[in-house]
């Protein structure tokens, strides 16, 4: 495939993905529908595998971005790295199970585990990033009570700012995530008078999604070298990582470049070149990236409903892709049949069948022509945080998903009514 196909593409007859005319895939599965490209994905896993050379990493895919199937067990059959899975429910845990992630290469994540949840990690030994006190009693109370081993990461709340969208900054204080210094220094204290029953393998910490700013991700990476140290030297042995998190960004329209997957293995580099023992410099590595991994690979497939004054009005809408609405996300649509967005055409705001005034797809697109039934268009950068987020809101079913394979699509999922 040359790299002008590669992904979402026009062509002189019209939107592709991959080798795989748009047009078809509405044909056979109909509109709204999410559409993924494996080839685009590939590029990432590709670039990962670059950015992070040499280096002794665990790349744990955060499934929360895209939990499809057919991308799950891709990415746990990559072959260039071996890669895990950042889980924050029982059900990703499932899932990412059934695609083939082994559980010692799996992370469970999350504010508020339920013992049910908790259960299932300390029988897989998988590990829990473990988020509060009371979470710590739950694990140590479980695995007495399975005499198990359970194996455990710190989850730092390291207060730093991570300048991206309020809602989705994770790593100050005020937000719920993470463990503060007091905090770690009783979960500690805990972890050494409880012996057999718990295994602390490390430290974490994400301070937050779609981080453009890699100074403030250097900090708490930094943070988190730093307490590896003191750990290691009150006492506690056997540590096996550092999980940096996740929160690598992708360009979302209108938004200047952001930095590289590579600025930030540089800052991982630079952060483990500071630490005062050599073990410490030596630990596995692990981050979690979920946006990066997906974003790109997706789009979200629609039709033109009618045309009224500057509103189109599309069959997609906020519940199967509610970025727009809730973070005021911008991205990227493409009509077919419009190769570029004349400058000099009518402005329009796309948008949703939903009874919201906030269902906008997009706002103040120009198109060098009327937009008329039926016609194609795809939201881009859709693969991250789109159908994961998909509701049943107005009794609207989950759109279906079809992934490309060069000139093969394949459905995934079917469309689901409640
Ligand atoms: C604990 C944790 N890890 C990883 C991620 C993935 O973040 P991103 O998709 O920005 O890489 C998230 C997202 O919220 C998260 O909460």
């Amino acid at each position: 495939m040359t790299p002008e196909h590669l992904g979402f593409h026009h062509r002189h007859d019209g939107l592709w993905c991959d080798d795989v005319r748009l047009a078809d895939v509405a044909r056979a599965f109909e509109t709204p529908c999410y559409v993924y490209s494996m080839a685009r994905l590939n590029f990432q896993l590709d670039r990962f595998g670059r950015a992070f050379k040499n280096m002794n990493v665990l790349p744990c895919y955060a499934a929360k971005a895209n939990n499809n199937p057919a991308i799950l067990s891709h990415i746990a059959a990559c072959s260039s790295l071996p890669w895990g899975m950042d889980a924050v429910s029982a059900g990703e845990l499932k899932a990412g199970l059934a695609a083939g992630f082994s559980p010692g290469r799996m992370i469970f994540s999350g504010v508020g585990k339920k013992d049910a949840e908790i259960e299932f990690a300390v029988e897989h030994d998988i590990v829990l990033n473990v988020e509060s006190l009371f979470e710590l009693e739950g694990i140590i109370a479980i695995a007495k009570s399975r005499r198990k081993r359970a194996r455990i990461g710190l989850r730092v709340n390291p207060d730093v700012d991570a300048h991206t969208h309020p809602k989705i900054t994770t790593g100050k204080k005020k937000n719920k995530f993470g463990l503060s210094g007091s905090m770690i220094e009783l979960a500690l204290k805990r972890i050494l008078e409880t012996g057999e029953f718990i295994r602390l393998c490390g430290v974490s910490a994400h301070i937050g999604s779609q981080i453009t700013d890699v100074s403030a991700w250097r900090i708490a990476a930094g943070h988190l070298v730093q307490l590896t140290d003191s750990i290691s030297e009150s006492g506690h042995e056997g540590l096996e990582f550092i999980d940096f998190g996740g929160g690598f960004p992708v360009r979302y329209e209108g938004e200047t470049e952001p930095p590289g997957i590579e600025a930030f293995a540089n800052a991982i580099r630079d952060a483990q070149a500071c630490a005062r023992l050599a073990s410490t410099k030596n630990l596995r590595i692990i981050v979690e990236p979920g946006r990066w991994v997906v974003a790109e690979s997706g789009g979200l497939l629609t039709s033109v409903i009618g045309v009224k004054e500057h509103f189109v009005v599309v069959d997609a809408s906020m519940t199967e892709l509610i970025r727009p609405a809730l973070y005021e996300a911008r991205h990227e649509i493409v009509f077919e049949g419009h190769h570029e967005l004349a400058a000099q055409g009518d402005c329009f705001d796309i948008v949703g069948p939903v009874c919201e005034s906030s269902d906008v797809l997009a706002q103040d697109i120009r198109l060098n022509s009327f937009p008329k039934k039926n016609q194609l268009a795809v939201i881009l950068q859709a693969g991250a945080y789109g159908f994961t987020m998909a509701s049943h809101y107005n009794l609207r079913p989950l759109p279906p998903e079809i992934v490309v394979k060069q000139d093969l699509m394949a459905l995934t999922r079917h469309r689901q009514n409640l």
